[in-house]
């Protein structure tokens, strides 16, 4: 059993980062970290503030989905105010700061699902959620919320075990959720800073990506397309090349990875 004990402290203690992770709200139980998220956020609360609790018990997802979190895993969510030309480059930035920060603490690689799911070996290990109150050109606040799915014991939750892994199924062994999470605040605020100073995250982000190339069927609202994923654009939008030949430019959908 890997000593984790979850605090405020414990996150930010040494963190070294500049605002993401310095003020940090710990909560043993909550319904959903991206409500407390909002509150703060709606207060003013400062930049880089992050939500994070051991057990959510309304966790949500994508597409009115739940989420699951049972202790031992990670739910967080961080507050920002980033200018608006940002927004597309925020999703990257949340899926590759999973990637890196899953491969620092355990080695194993992962790949994305676009938009933005995180897979090992083709199975979900983390869901990452942006909501924003965005009025006109103002950004009031963007919220990127977390889960990783750590020490979750699929044989324990058959009905998403065909979908589903966790870090310590993937690996035989339990994995220190506190380690995943500092490794993860600290890689958020280099890609944030990288961002803001002009750097591109769009190369790695694409290069990331297990859809591009594959067939796939994505749902968009009421609307299914059947194709095959040809590329992203650098506003992170999907280019399907249909059966008919026509490529469409997909903003928002679900993707089930076909061969
Ligand atoms: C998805 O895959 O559909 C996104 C899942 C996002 C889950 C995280 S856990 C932390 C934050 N709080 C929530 O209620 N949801 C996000």
């Amino acid at each position: 059993m890997v000593e984790d004990n979850l605090s405020a402290d414990a996150v930010t203690k040494d963190l070294g980062t500049r605002f993401i992770g310095q003020r940090v709200l710990y909560y043993p139980s909550v319904a959903s970290t991206m409500d407390i998220a909002r509150q703060e956020a709606q207060q003013g609360a400062a930049e880089g503030t992050v939500i994070i609790a051991d057990e959510q018990t309304g966790g949500r997802g994508r597409l009115k989905r739940a989420w699951l979190t049972p202790k031992g895993n990670i739910a967080l969510s961080v507050i920002l105010y980033p200018d608006l030309s940002y927004l597309p480059s925020l999703i990257m930035l949340a899926s590759l700061a999973v990637i890196h920060s899953i491969e620092a603490v355990t080695g194993l690689k992962s790949q994305v699902k676009w938009p933005n799911d995180v897979l090992i070996n083709g199975k979900k290990v983390c869901g990452i959620l942006i909501e924003s109150d965005v009025r006109g050109n103002t950004v009031n606040y963007i919220i990127i919320g977390i889960g990783i799915n750590v020490n979750l014991r699929l044989a324990d939750f058959p009905e998403i075990q065909p979908v589903a892994t966790s870090l310590s199924d993937e690996l035989g062994g339990e994995v220190s959720h506190l380690n995943v999470i500092r490794h993860l605040l600290v890689k958020i605020e280099r890609l944030y800073l990288d961002m803001s100073a002009g750097g591109s995250l769009y190369e790695e982000w694409r290069d990331s990506l297990v859809t591009v190339g594959k067939k796939v069927r994505v749902t968009a609202g009421e609307t299914i397309y059947d194709g095959v994923a040809e590329s992203v654009a650098r506003d992170g939008s999907l280019l399907l090349r249909g059966l008919d030949g026509n490529l469409t430019r997909i903003v928002a959908g679900d993707v089930t990875l076909g061969d």
